[in-house]
């Protein structure tokens, strides 16, 4: 397959599958809130498929009542353990900038990729307001504010980039066993880093990592992110915006890249679908259609306190919006982190609300066609594709040709059986198609992903 361009492909390790209602299915088991075994499965699975890279997202917040993500295992701790059962396979370890600190993370990415032999990427996001309020969680510690994340996450990134590669020369073994001297002087340097959110000396304690850059993901919706993209990372999990908008993003961002004196094929796009695969296409719309039967009428109230940010745990879900709902008291950023509608620069909560009762589910419009509202715009952000494994590759096929996206991040609905019958069906249609590999081309992941060193 050389010289042709060819998909990137993700696999999401999520216990409990990323559908919040399809655990209900009687085909479905929840067993993996519980039981670490079924991400491990995902992990074989992937590597079974010869995909690139399992991932899950980073999420420090605690959110009890949320369903099926009431628990997120650590990420580290998981790709660890999965590496050791197999041999190809990249990770993708979510980090929060806003929460975490750039020694520890650098520590922990210098020893994965050391265990794992240089299958690790670091994936940067920002998020302070996430569901499940993890300021509650993190609060002693200093947090930035919307407008000092970026920031953060610049210096953040700088930090970690400099502790891995800087801290080390390569030949820093002697050991001269006569001379008595392990290391060889000079061969570590303190990275003495000094900025607005950190203070760090460094050398790093753990050895340069295996890959010469371990590949820089990031995510978000905002011009910054965009802008940090273009300086710091090697791939976006973009948001999908559909065939013509997302010809333009995809063409604007590389150009983006470009500008920086960057190789912009080596930097690659890559957004979420949510798949429901089946036989026949009337099989996989039936599903799909049963899935969507189950949403529950006890979860509204809840994900809308979340969203909104005000108490309606005593609302019912066939209530009007006006109402029950006070605009002027809803949260300056509710909902667009939901619906996308941030990335159109509506900065205001009780104004984008209006505007979707103006525009788009009419004023007498109950909270839970608000809630198919939201569902939808999630949708669109990342798509559901449904049918049978040529409908899939076909969507697949066009998206990445008319050159939308690099690759796509799946994410099965539930667990088990979906993430396999994707590889069982919609891999070795890809492959007939020439547009996914047979065989692992590299060793590690920045030379499956053809990834840059910046
Ligand atoms: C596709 C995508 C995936 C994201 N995944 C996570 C995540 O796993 N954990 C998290 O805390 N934030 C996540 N975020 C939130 C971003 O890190 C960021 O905080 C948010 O988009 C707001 O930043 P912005 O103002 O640049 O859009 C995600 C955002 C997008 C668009």
């Amino acid at each position: 397959m050389s010289g042709r361009r060819t998909l990137r492909l993700g696999l999401a390790a999520y216990g409990t599958g990323w559908d919040l209602d399809a655990w209900r299915l009687p085909e479905a088991t929840s067993s993996g809130l519980r039981d670490p075994s079924v991400i491990l499965d995902t992990a074989r699975t992937a590597e079974r498929g010869k995909l690139d890279y399992v991932f899950a997202g980073s999420a420090l917040g605690s959110e009890p009542d949320r369903l099926n993500r009431i628990f997120r295992w650590d990420n580290f701790v998981y790709a660890g353990h999965a590496a050791a059962i197999t041999k190809n396979l990249g990770f993708v370890m979510s980090v929060n900038s806003s929460f975490e600190h750039p020694y520890s993370v650098a520590r922990q990415l210098a020893t994965l990729d050391n265990f794992n032999g240089g299958r690790t990427a670091l994936n940067v996001v920002f998020g302070i307001d996430r569901d499940g309020d993890p300021v509650g969680n993190y609060g002693k510690n200093p947090v930035p504010t919307e407008e000092t994340k970026y920031a953060r996450a610049r210096e953040f990134t700088t930090v970690v980039n400099r502790l891995l590669y800087e801290s080390w020369d390569d030949d820093f073994l002697l050991d001269d066993r006569a001379g008595g001297t392990l290391v060889r002087p000079g061969s570590w340097h303190q990275v003495d880093f000094h900025g607005e959110h950190f203070d760090v000396r460094g050398p790093l304690n753990v050895p340069p990592p295996v890959q010469r850059h371990i590949p820089v993901v990031q995510v978000g919706l905002s011009e910054e992110s965009l802008r940090y993209g273009a300086d710091f990372a090697q791939v976006r999990f973009s948001p999908y915006f559909g065939i013509s908008r997302g010809k333009e993003e995809y063409r604007r961002l590389k150009e983006r890249v470009a500008a920086n004196g960057r190789d912009p094929e080596k930097f690659k796009i890559i957004p979420g679908i949510t798949f429901y695969l089946a036989g026949t296409v009337r099989e996989a719309r039936a599903k799909f259609n049963e899935i969507n039967s189950l949403q529950l009428e006890q979860e509204l109230p809840a994900v809308f306190s979340r969203a909104l940010g005000i108490d309606l745990s005593r609302v019912r879900d066939s209530e009007r919006v006006l109402d029950v709902v006070d605009i002027e008291k809803i949260a300056d950023d509710a909902l667009g982190p939901l619906t996308g509608d941030r990335a159109r620069d509506v900065k205001n909560g009780g104004e984008l609300l209006g505007r979707i009762l103006a525009t788009q589910i009419g004023e007498d419009a109950t909270l839970r066609d608000l809630y198919h509202y939201v569902q939808r715009s999630r949708h669109e952000q990342q798509p559901a594709v449904v049918g049978d494994a040529r409908a899939i590759a076909d969507w697949l096929e066009e998206n990445f040709e008319e050159e939308v996206l690099d690759g796509v991040q799946l994410f099965p609905p539930y667990h088990r059986g979906p993430a396999d019958l994707f590889v069982d069906l919609v891999v070795p249609e890809l492959r007939r198609r020439g547009i996914f590999r047979t065989e692992y081309e590299a060793s590690t992941l920045q030379g499956l992903l053809d990834t840059d060193d910046v």
